[in-house]
């Protein structure tokens, strides 16, 4: 992608489209107002007054070869009020408009900052917000269709600016939405095509691509580790397991702990014999959301070559009921030595994690660890499409990750995890059990992981209610949720970023 920042005047920018951000309290006797509506000879004017236009979020028009402009479309994008306008408000927009735009085969974007102060967080904004838009759903139909091809972008500005600072925030936002894409693309990938073997050569080719340490474990390997929950899940399916482990190695001190990220990665989630509703199996070739999110992040994070040592764990299991499939009551025993009583084989994604963080804390001596996981139905009944739930034994990790989320957009909302709550999970026969009652379950879900964390620094992620967004939403189907906000805490924790 070619990236641009320039002062020029926004009627000289020679584009395919150029993007024009209004606010619904425009000020009609500023002098932006009035150069904008000069050049649309009186039209703007005429349009507001007769209420066509009324700048609400999401409003757009969209003109054709407008006389006086050098780009071949203007797109006014209604932005709301004015002192509502965040990085937020403009990447949704920008998303929004370009979607319904995408079909004119337009390679030139360009767009106008409305900000000139933290100019560089808006411009990777609207980046990401146009990047994000060419994320193209239908990989499947044979029909030819017609498909975005952006290949530039300019952000307008006014006045001075430091070239490339901008240019860096844009690369940024480039990098991410892009990684935010392919994600996307890979969750959309069906069980029958995207197994737990598959997953671990799309983590190869990303490796050998970006320049990422990675280990495959197989199933004998898992067996000489004692990640027999891992296995549990894992022995229903025909397909067999694989633990992909992958490394950035970018701190100067290369023996510097490294965060550790934890994506689940069930490729399909039938429940295994304690069998789902067909209705609730429909989209569970998502469950793999979280290791697609930690991988697209690693992606990422070696794209842009950051100093830093990162870690990917991705456990990648396939939920079968079968006659080898594991029962409910029976008893594992995990990695660390806990045992655990299994009632619920649904609750399997709790279970692949508990040895991915034994394997953490085992093997790579975690600054901290982050998971990300489609874990419970329950999440969606508290928190709906809109956050995912954030759950933290570290205050100072967990305050870092909100400020992040406040920059990506990606929004969370931490839940508790009181020691009461550990009564629901106590076996009567071993070590814990793997479900609670019906309720909270969420919180018992992340109780059951604290259990085989300890005292390292760790935040829990339930993606489940945010990592495909039903109809009605300018992101529908997979949203790459994580993706961003994984990076941007790393990149929060690194010395030399430049302030905000
Ligand atoms: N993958 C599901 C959680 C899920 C549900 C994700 C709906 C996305 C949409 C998880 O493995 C699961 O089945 N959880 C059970 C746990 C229960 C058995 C304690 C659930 O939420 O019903
Ligand atoms: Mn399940
Ligand atoms: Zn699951």
């Amino acid at each position: 992608m070619d990236i641009h920042i320039t002062n020029q005047s926004w009627i000289e920018v020679d584009a395919d489209v150029l993007l024009i951000p209004l606010f619904e309290d425009e000020d009609s006797t500023s002098s932006f107002f009035s150069d904008l509506n000069g050049s649309l000879e009186g039209l703007l004017q005429e349009l507001v007054e007769t209420g066509e236009w009324t700048g609400k979020e999401g409003e757009i028009k969209v003109f054709f070869k407008p006389p006086h402009f050098k780009a071949r479309r203007l797109v006014l994008l209604g932005c709301g009020a004015r002192a509502q306008y965040s990085e937020a408000r403009a990447r949704r927009t920008v998303l929004h408009a370009v979607k319904r735009i995408s079909s004119f085969q337009l390679r030139h974007f360009s767009i106008l900052s409305r900000r000139k102060n933290n100019l560089g967080t808006m411009a990777q904004a609207l980046v990401e917000g146009i990047v994000l838009a060419t994320y193209d759903v239908a990989e499947y139909k044979t029909e030819e269709r017609s498909r975005a091809l952006i290949d530039r972008i300019t952000v307008i500005t006014e006045g001075e600016f430091d070239e490339n600072r901008v240019r860096m925030f844009m690369e940024r936002g480039c990098v991410l939405g892009e990684a935010a894409n392919r994600a996307r693309l890979w969750v959309n990938e069906p069980g029958n095509l995207f197994g737990p073997v598959t997953l671990a050569e799309r983590a190869r080719e990303i490796a050998e691509k970006y320049g990422l340490q990675i280990e495959v474990l197989g199933e004998p390997e898992m067996v000489e580790l004692g990640m027999n929950a891992i296995l549990a899940v894992a022995r229903g399916s025909d397909e067999p397991a694989r633990f992909i482990v992958l490394k950035h190695l970018g701190d100067p001190s290369p023996d510097a702990p490294p965060a550790v990220l934890i994506g689940k990665g069930v490729t399909f989630d039938s429940g295994g014999l304690s069998l789902k509703p067909s209705q609730s199996m429909e989209d569970m070739k998502a469950d793999k959301a979280g290791a697609c999110a930690v991988l697209a992040a690693m992606q990422a994070i070696a794209s842009l070559q950051l100093r830093c040592n990162v870690v990917a764990l991705l456990p990648a299991v396939e939920n079968l009921p079968s006659g080898r499939a594991q029962r409910p009551g029976d008893v594992i025993r995990s990695m660390c030595g806990k045992t655990i009583e299994v009632l619920n084989t649904d609750a399997e994604g709790r279970l692949i994690l508990a040895d991915s963080l034994c394997y953490a804390r085992q093997q790579l001596n975690p600054r901290y660890i982050i998971d990300v996981a489609t874990l419970t139905g329950a999440c969606i009944v508290a928190l709906g499409h809109l956050r995912a739930g954030l759950f933290s034994n570290d205050d100072a990790l967990c305050s870092r990750l909100l400020e992040a989320s406040s920059r990506s957009g990606e929004l969370l909302w931490r839940l508790p995890l009181d020691d009461e709550y550990q009564k629901e999970i106590e076996s009567d026969i071993a070590d814990i059990k793997n479900v609670g009652s019906r309720w909270g379950g969420a919180i018992t879900a992340a109780k059951f992981l604290q259990a085989f964390v300890g005292d390292t620094p760790w935040c829990h992620l339930d993606i489940a209610g945010v990592d495909i967004y039903p109809e009605k939403h300018e992101m529908k189907g997979p949203t790459g949720f994580g993706v961003r906000t994984l990076v941007e805490l790393i990149l929060s924790e690194l010395p030399d970023q430049p302030a905000l």
